[in-house]
C-alpha cells in the first residue's frame, strides 16, 4: 500500500511513521524540508495543486499536519484555518479525485474539549464541542470535512483523537518538557502510528472515532473499547512503568 503522510517532518510525524516502515510504501509531505530515507514531498497542504501531486498514485493517506504553534499563530483563525482546515479540505478533495478510499485523520481530544472541561466521560458519540480555542475549533472542522467525504464520497475514515503526545523513552513532550508523573492523557507517537496502520488495514472501516490514549487510566475518562477491540491495539510504549501514576 502506498501511503501519504502529511506533516511528516513534525513532532508526531517523525514517530508516527515508524510502525509503517517496511509495511507501507511511504510518501512524506511537509511544508518544511526534512531528511528521510522515504520519498519526501515539500509543499503546502493549503495549495490544491500541491495536494493533487501529493496524493497521486497513493492508496491511503494519514493527515497529521498542523499550523505551527509559533508565538501568536493560534490567536486568530488565519493560520489554523488556512493550514488545518483548508489543508484538510484540499487533501480530501484531491484524494477522491485520485481514487483514495482510506484516510486516517489525526484529530485531537480537543474536538471534545468542552465535554472534557465539564468532566464528562468521553464517548465516541458525543457531539464535538470545542474547548474554546482556535486549535480545537479547527480539529472539529477537520472532523466535519472527514465525515462529509465518508458520507457523500464513500471514503473510509478513522479519526484518531490523541491527547498529550509524549515520548515514552525520554518522557519529554514536543517542547522538551520532561514529565515526572504519568498523566492519563499521555500517548507515544509510535503508538499513534500503530493505531493509524491498524485502522488502514481494517477491511471494513467506516467512519470511526478512536480515542488514542496510551495509559491504563485513560479508560476511566474515555471510551477506549473501540481502539482496543475493533483495532486490536495495545500500546507498545507505555508510561506507567517509568512514571508514578497520578
Ligand atoms: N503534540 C500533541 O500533544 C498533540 C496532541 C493531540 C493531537 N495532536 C495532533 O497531531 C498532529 C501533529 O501535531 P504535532 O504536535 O506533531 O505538530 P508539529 O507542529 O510538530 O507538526 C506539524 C507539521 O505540519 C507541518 N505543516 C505546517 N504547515 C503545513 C502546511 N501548510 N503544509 C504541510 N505541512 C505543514 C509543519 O511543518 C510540521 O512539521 C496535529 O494534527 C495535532 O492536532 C498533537
Amino acid at each position: 500500500m502506498k501511503t501519504l503522510v502529511t506533516g511528516a517532518g513534525g513532532y508526531l510525524g517523525r514517530g508516527l511513521i515508524v510502525p509503517f516502515e517496511g509495511r507501507h510504501d511511504l510518501r512524506l509531505m511537509d511544508v518544511v524540508p526534512f531528511e528521510s530515507p522515504h520519498e519526501v514531498l515539500v509543499g503546502s497542504v493549503a495549495d490544491l495543486e500541491t495536494c493533487r501531486k501529493a496524493v497521486a498514485g497513493c492508496d491511503a493517506m494519514v493527515i497529521a499536519h498542523m499550523a505551527s504553534r509559533q508565538a501568536g499563530s493560534y490567536d486568530t483563525p488565519v493560520a489554523p484555518f488556512d493550514v488545518n482546515v483548508k489543508g484538510t479540505a484540499n487533501l480530501f478533495f484531491a484524494a477522491v479525485e485520485a481514487g483514495i478510499r482510506k484516510v486516517v485523520l489525526i484529530s485531537s481530544i480537543g474536538a471534545v474539549g468542552y465535554h472534557q472541561r465539564k468532566g464528562t466521560f468521553l464517548t465516541i458519540d458525543l457531539p464535538p464541542r470545542s474547548g474554546g480555542d482556535q486549535y480545537s475549533l479547527t480539529k472539529i472542522c477537520q472532523e466535519v470535512i472527514a465525515r462529509e467525504y465518508h458520507d457523500n464520497h464513500g471514503v473510509a475514515v478513522a479519526v484518531l483523537r490523541p491527547a498529550y503526545i509524549t515520548d515514552a523513552d525520554s518522557c519529554k513532550d514536543k517542547y522538551g518538557k520532561e514529565a515526572h508523573e504519568c498523566n492519563w492523557q499521555f500517548i507515544d507517537r509510535r503508538d499513534i502510528g500503530l493505531a493509524a496502520r491498524l485502522a488502514l488495514e481494517l477491511p471494513d472501516l467506516g467512519y470511526e472515532i478512536f480515542y488514542t490514549l496510551g495509559t491504563p487510566m485513560a479508560k476511566e475518562r474515555a471510551e477506549m473499547a473501540p481502539i482496543y477491540e475493533r483495532l486490536g491495539w495495545k500500546p507498545q510504549h507505555p508510561f506507567v512503568d517509568k512514571l508514578k501514576a497520578t
